[in-house]
């Protein structure tokens, strides 16, 4: 019977205590006994217990006094508190130091036993939760960030501070760097691992709809809002919230959130009852804050106030040294995945591998890695298994059409609408690829009136 519930039991009366610890031993239970403070601790010292009954009123140390130290001690021992002579200060008093319940002599020995089986069941809840963390953790914690770049032990590093506490991370780095798995990892090692966790891509609304997304509104805040919505403030209450590209939030939206960061309260749309939450956020952009600043594009304060902790994580290009082990990991993933087993890559395609520039970082080389397990032969990834262009060693460039298209304007037009069907419709990796500012490719979309399609 190793694993039967151990019960300590400790009352300086002779009868209680044999009473007590018969009706315990009948239902199952393993107990033991102590008439005082001192014998009992010496006992917890020597064993693992479970539960402690105790009695307040003893000589010398009292119960409220052995709670106190067993609370110190022994973090898993619940506790429960006996007396005879019930005031409401020494229950609250019991409750503050984490007794589990309060109970008044002469005990009702259901209640007791109900008392006992709660613990029991909240025990097994706790072991449940850590076994979900645990989970969670091996899913989406920091383990599965791949890099032995001083760069990438660096965010490591980071990530396992900053989730002990509740500070605002921002993180820094160009597309397919491995941002929203910075994020990811921060929640997940977190106390907050079991709350919810919300993800917003600040660049994917328009502004008034991102409002509304963030903020809910009122019934009747605005045509159209014909019922109440809950935004994601206050779906994120009591966990985490990553905003990602906030690089891209519009300016007045800036200071809106600016006020929730601070404060940690905000209205709903058309409402005007102050709604408190407790949220950490985590911000992710691959834009150049620092430039948007200048150009103030960007505000100042909201920058301060998300600059407490900043995660930069530089492009594959600038840590070339990670590629070999996040090849070895993606074969691993995508053979598992695949049922097909790619062992080995030639020297020659490791070769073309290392040469390349990776312009979309891990994602692209992820692709590559998936492109090259569905190709390869024999188990082993060759130069004609990788795509193409990492293949002739360049980025991939739209070829310049020959019929009519004679005008710069028109080659224009056409080069940037293969950018961004290469891009899959990313204004911002083609904006960076093509070396102009966002805003600007924004304006030639609009003047060539080019058509992006997100599917090709
Ligand atoms: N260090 C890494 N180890 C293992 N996988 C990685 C690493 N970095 C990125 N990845 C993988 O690359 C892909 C892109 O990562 P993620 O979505 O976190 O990038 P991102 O920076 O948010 O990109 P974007 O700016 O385009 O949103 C994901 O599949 C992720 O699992
Ligand atoms: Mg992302």
């Amino acid at each position: 019977m190793e694993n039967k519930l151990k019960i300590l039991v400790v009352d300086d009366e002779v009868n209680l205590l044999k009473t007590l610890s018969d009706i315990l031993r009948k239902n199952g239970y393993g107990v033991s006994v102590a008439r005082n403070a001192r014998a009992a601790l010496e006992t917890l010292g020597k064993d693992r217990f479970d539960i402690a009954l105790i009695d307040v009123r003893m000589p010398r140390v009292d119960g409220v006094e052995l709670l106190e130290r067993i609370k110190e001690k022994h973090q898993g021992l619940e506790v429960i508190v006996m007396t005879a002579y019930g005031t409401i200060e020494t229950a609250i008093r019991s409750t503050k130091l984490g007794a589990y319940a309060y109970m008044l002599k002469p005990l009702d020995i259901d209640e007791m036993l109900l008392n006992i089986q709660k613990i029991i069941k909240l025990k097994s809840l706790r072991k449940e939760a850590q076994f979900l963390q645990r989970q969670l953790m091996e899913e989406h914690g920091d383990k599965n960030i791949i890099g032995d770049s001083q760069s990438i032990r660096q965010v490591v590093k980071t990530i396992k501070k900053v989730s002990t506490s509740d500070s605002t991370v921002l993180t820094i780095g160009e597309s397919g760097t491995g941002k929203e798995m910075v994020s990811d990892a921060i929640h997940y090692s977190s106390r907050r691992y079991a709350k919810p966790y919300v993800k917003i891509n600040c660049a994917a609304f328009p502004e008034n709809l991102l409002e509304s997304e963030l903020f809910g509104y009122e019934k009747g805040a605005f045509t159209g809002a014909d019922k109440q919505k809950i935004g994601k403030f206050e779906v994120a209450d009591g966990g985490t919230l990553f905003l990602d590209e906030i690089g891209d939030m519009p300016l007045a939206m800036q200071a809106k959130l600016l006020r929730v960061l601070e404060k940690g309260e905000f209205e709903r749309l058309g409402g005007n009852k102050v709604i408190k939450v407790d949220v950490r956020f985590v911000a992710a952009t691959n834009q150049n804050l620092e430039l948007m600043l200048k150009e103030k594009r960007f505000r100042i304060d909201l920058f301060y106030r998300l600059n407490t902790v900043i995660i930069n994580i530089p492009s594959l290009l600038e840590r070339k040294e990670d590629i070999p082990l996040l090849i070895d990991h993606f074969i691993e993933k995508f053979s598992t995945e695949m049922n097909k087993r790619a062992s080995r890559v030639t020297d020659a395609a490791m070769e073309l591998i290392m040469l390349y520039p990776w312009p979309g970082n891990v994602r692209e080389l992820a692709n590559a890695i998936e492109r090259a397990t569905i190709f390869c032969e024999d188990s082993v990834i060759k130069p004609a298994d990788l795509p193409p262009n990492v293949r002739e060693g360049h980025v991939e460039l739209p070829t310049v059409g020959t019929s009519g298209e004679r005008t710069l304007e028109a080659l224009e037009k056409r080069y940037i609408t293969d950018m961004l069907r290469l891009t899959r419709g990313n204004k911002n990796e083609a904006a960076r690829i093509l070396g102009i500012h966002r805003e600007t490719l924004y304006k030639k979309i609009k003047k060539f009136n080019i058509q992006i399609n997100n599917n090709n």
